[in-house]
């Protein structure tokens, strides 16, 4: 029999659904999701078959950056809920089989949290200004910034205060960064994951995990616009990402997370070279980290052949998990993505920046084809080794929303930028619950960002009842997920191509995707799930399928596998038998494209 995954390693393969708060669902009709519309809505993410949900912040905060702006790691935003609310979802998640993973945020607080208010009344070289990062400015009186660094989020990294002195924020001025030499910023942090996982919560997603450690001795050098480390500075070196020190901090919260049972796990959001990730997911640190290389692959057979196996070598080789990411908060949905005609010189993601900048017209999004990509690529996400993050809405195959009027806008990558990006608004409209009605369901009002009118046919209440839907898409692949779960690994079957992949996982279950426009057929076995229906028995193009098929070898668990054909989306054809099966990034790869 394949072993489940011990308890303690429940998030190895599990599917986590990222909720972001203030759009999910609104129980107090202000028009901003709170923490009592989770509560209303734990019955659809058990429906769905989520293991675990993560929650972006809900702390108090001003806004200015989504709630990635904290004002109070220990508290509830008001407009949210109380902390008696979050205990009462986390109960209500935890009674169906879920757990939770909460957002946590050490980069930086907001310029509202009770830290940084002290800062600014504190003289200069006081220790309240050393819980950040103060500097005094260049040029005549210090008028300069001490460096020509810029925010990521557009416009100088560094702003004055009125005494003269300057601190960092490398994103909005409102999100001043913490300085991480300080024991005291350590402490408390450690003080914050006690208090969260004291309360039941499973996990924590660490934002800009791979910032916190700097190299601030001066004089400054001049460094690119960029969360990368690049190929300037050697492994570790560079002064603001990804340093190696910064292990040292995940070291210290690793210990906090063994006091647990079962151990906490965090999960990095590091946008590092793929050589470095594994050290953010290792045992000794925060136990996973975010693979991005899907998200930013375009929908091409090779470009996803080389992500998964040099991502696979990647982590097998450091005795590491994997993640796999499609659609998350800050990028445009994959659907959208993928309903866009690709341009060989732009990523996927590069490419929808474009298109949002152009108002979503140009060019002009084929939703159908988008759809039918996005489900192909979400089916063969969820079936590869490794744990899978789903972003809301995507399970109704919701499309990035592209025309929100300048003056709803939120993002402040949009207000900084002076609307040079359009920032990332578009993948945040609140849900569609219900088909007609003020904000589909969303809200006894408006709902805080503008919805369009097509939201209604995608809305959950439009979705339920149909088996060829998005939705009913992933209720059956996360539910097959479940029993077909294997080891942590895969083996590419004879055919992988330019047009197709194939792999197997332990005990039988396969899984092929077609990319290229000739239909092909299907390997010996049953067919349990395809994302679009077959061509005369063939695998059309932009599909991919599920097959369980009797094993070969002598791999066990063959017994506890499915023999029956179940869960096709209506208009499937399962009649034929199966003959034999054919089948941008930033840094550099290993493996050339077939
Ligand atoms: C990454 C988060 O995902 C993003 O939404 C946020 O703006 C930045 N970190 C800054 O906290």
């Amino acid at each position: 029999m394949e072993m489940a995954p011990p308890t303690a390693e429940w998030w190895r393969q599990a599917v986590v659904y990222q909720i972001y708060p203030r759009s999910f669902a609104d129980s107090d009709g202000d028009g901003v999701g709170d923490l009592g519309g989770i509560i209303s809505r734990v019955t659809y993410l058990a429906s769905l078959g989520v293991d675990a949900v993560w929650l972006s912040p809900f702390y108090p905060s001003a806004l200015t950056d989504g709630g990635y702006d904290v004002d109070d790691y220990r508290d509830v935003d008001p407009r949210l809920g109380t902390l008696a609310d979050f205990d009462e979802m986390t109960a209500g998640l935890h009674a169906s089989g879920i757990k939770v993973i909460i957002d946590i945020v050490p980069n930086h607080t907001s310029n509202r949290h009770a830290w940084f208010r002290e800062a600014l009344a504190a003289p200069k070289g006081s220790p309240a200004r050393d819980r950040y990062i103060f500097r005094d400015g260049r040029g005549l009186d210090g008028a300069q910034p001490p460096s020509d660094w810029a925010s990521l989020f557009g416009g100088p990294a560094w702003t004055r205060v009125p005494d003269g002195q300057w601190y960092l924020h490398l994103f909005a001025a409102e999100q001043p960064d913490l300085n991480w030499a300080s024991r005291e910023v350590r402490d408390d942090f450690l003080a914050t994951l006690r208090f969260w996982s004291d309360r039941g919560v499973d996990g924590f997603r660490v934002d800009v995990a791979h910032g916190l450690a700097k190299n601030l001795a001066e004089p400054f050098e001049p460094l690119p616009v960029t969360e990368h480390a690049g190929a300037a500075f050697a492994p570790g070196t560079h002064p603001l990402w990804d340093r190696d020190e910064v292990h040292d901090i995940y070291a210290e919260w690793r210990q906090v997370f063994n006091q647990y049972d079962p151990p906490r796990v965090g999960v990095a959001e590091a946008w590092v070279h793929p050589s470095r990730r594994t050290r953010y997911a290792s045992p000794a640190g925060l136990g996973q980290a975010f693979n991005f290389d899907l998200l930013e692959a375009n929908w091409r057979c090779g470009e996803f052949l080389r992500v998964i196996t040099d991502d696979l070598a990647d982590t097998q080789q450091h005795g590491v998990s994997t993640t796999w990411v499609l659609s998350n908060h800050d990028v445009v949905r994959h659907a959208t993505r993928y309903a866009l005609s690709a341009q060989d010189d732009l990523s996927s993601i590069g490419a929808a920046s474009a298109w949002l900048l152009s108002g979503g017209v140009s060019p002009e999004p084929d939703r159908g084809l988008g759809t039918r990509r996005a489900r192909a690529a979400t089916l063969l996400m969820l079936a590869l080794p490794g744990s899978a993050y789903l972003y809301q809405g995507e399970e109704l195959g919701l499309h990035e929303v592209a025309d929100i009027p300048g003056d709803r806008r939120e993002d402040p990558v949009f207000w900084r930028s002076g609307g040079a990006e359009k920032g990332r608004d578009g993948c945040r409209v609140p849900l569609p619950w219900a088909a007609d009605g003020p904000s589909f369901g969303f809200s006894a009002d408006a709902a805080h960002l503008p919805q369009p009118a097509w939201f209604g046919p995608l809305s959950v209440q439009a979705q339920e009842h149909d088996s060829a839907s998005t939705l009913a898409l992933y209720r059956q692949a996360l539910s097959w997920r479940r029993k077909l779960q294997a080891a942590e690994n895969l083996e590419w079957m004879p055919g992988t191509n330019g047009q197709v992949l194939h792999f197997r996982r332990s005990g039988g279950w396969q899984c092929m995707t077609n990319f290229g426009p000739r239909a092909v057929p299907l390997p010996h076995g049953t067919l349990v799930l395809a994302s679009s229906p077959l061509q005369e028995g063939l695998l059309p193009e932009d599909t991919t399928a599920w097959i369980v098929a009797p094993v070969t070898d002598a791999t066990p668990g063959q017994s506890s596998l499915p023999h029956r054909t179940g869960g096709i989306p209506n208009g499937t054809d399962t009649s034929r038998s199966r003959g034999k099966g054919v089948h941008g990034r930033r840094e550099s790869r290993r493996r050339p494209e077939p």
